[in-house]
């Protein structure tokens, strides 16, 4: 399963969803499948051409793409933290019935993070942030500069969870936090929300059958306890599944992300 790659590093959010055609969670460019399809008839030439020797040649260029320098970001530059690179989740051992549904760890540019919850027409102090799915917990370390309740990230993957920790530890010593971060080592579908406001981030973390489930636990949350919920949801390639539950409405914003709110009546 692909990650479209349309907000991720320090690229500007927008414009490269524009440039990415998303079909199911998988992104090609346009002019992509005419490069592969060349590529495939080039091989094809060389290996009656050249026999093993193109084989060869071809396995040293996987093994130097593999292997090619990773960029490191002015954000991992500043904090010494390792937030970067995407993992795809099949390098993981996770644990979960849900891991086929998961996307790979890829992270937001903290502009994108810090434009999305300085967006929100609320008073922090009074509302939790849950990140499901929060990978290398980059999300995590901005929103905790936030005066929130509490922050809170849900990850499945237990390597993705230490990161996190790794990197909260660092950012922490060098930041001044403002909330409390809690990290959960936890599948999102089986995750109980907290009592209060809360603001709920996801960046494409799954697919629709785990957040048709986060939906259902936080609709019983709210019948249980009324109280506001936004959720920010950033390439939303699931957007209908939230925008087809009663209780929540889609609001117009003036941020790459698709947002919806949820105001405090008795259900
Ligand atoms: C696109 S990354 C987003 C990471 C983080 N929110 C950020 O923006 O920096 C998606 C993350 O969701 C996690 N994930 C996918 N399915 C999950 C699930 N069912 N429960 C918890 N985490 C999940 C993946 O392991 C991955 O780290």
């Amino acid at each position: 399963m692909g990650q479209p790659d349309g907000l991720a590093g320090n690229e500007s959010g927008s414009t490269k969803l524009r440039r990415t055609a998303v079909s199911g969670g998988v992104a090609m460019k346009p002019g992509q499948f005419g490069q592969l399809r060349e590529a495939f008839v080039d091989f094809r030439y060389r290996l009656r051409r050249d026999g093993a020797g193109s084989l060869l040649r071809l396995g040293r260029k996987v093994v130097e793409f593999w292997n090619r320098p990773q960029s490191v970001s002015e954000f991992d530059r500043e904090f010494d933290t390792d937030t970067e690179k995407n993992v795809p989740l099949w390098r993981l051992n996770i644990d979960s019935a849900n891991r086929t549904q998961g996307i790979r760890y890829q992270s937001l540019a903290p502009i994108l993070i810090r434009n999305a919850i300085e967006a929100l027409p609320a008073d922090l102090n009074n509302f939790s942030f849950c990140d499901l799915g929060s990978g290398k917990g980059r999300v995590l370390m901005v929103a905790s500069e936030y005066p929130f309740k509490e922050v809170i990230g849900v990850e499945f993957s237990h390597e993705l969870h230490i990161i996190a920790n790794n990197n909260l530890r660092k950012y922490r010593s060098r930041k001044q936090a403002r909330s409390t971060v809690s990290t959960l080592h936890l599948d999102a579908a089986n995750y109980r929300f907290p009592s209060g406001n809360l603001v709920i981030f996801l960046f494409n973390p799954f697919g629709e059958s785990v957040l048709r489930s986060v939906l259902a636990n936080l609709e019983r949350a709210l019948i249980q306890e009324p109280r506001a919920v936004w959720i920010i949801y950033f390439n939303a390639v699931f957007a209908s599944v939230i925008e087809e539950s009663f209780l929540f409405t889609r609001v117009e914003a003036a941020i790459p992300a698709a947002v919806f709110r949820h105001e405090a009546t008795a259900i």
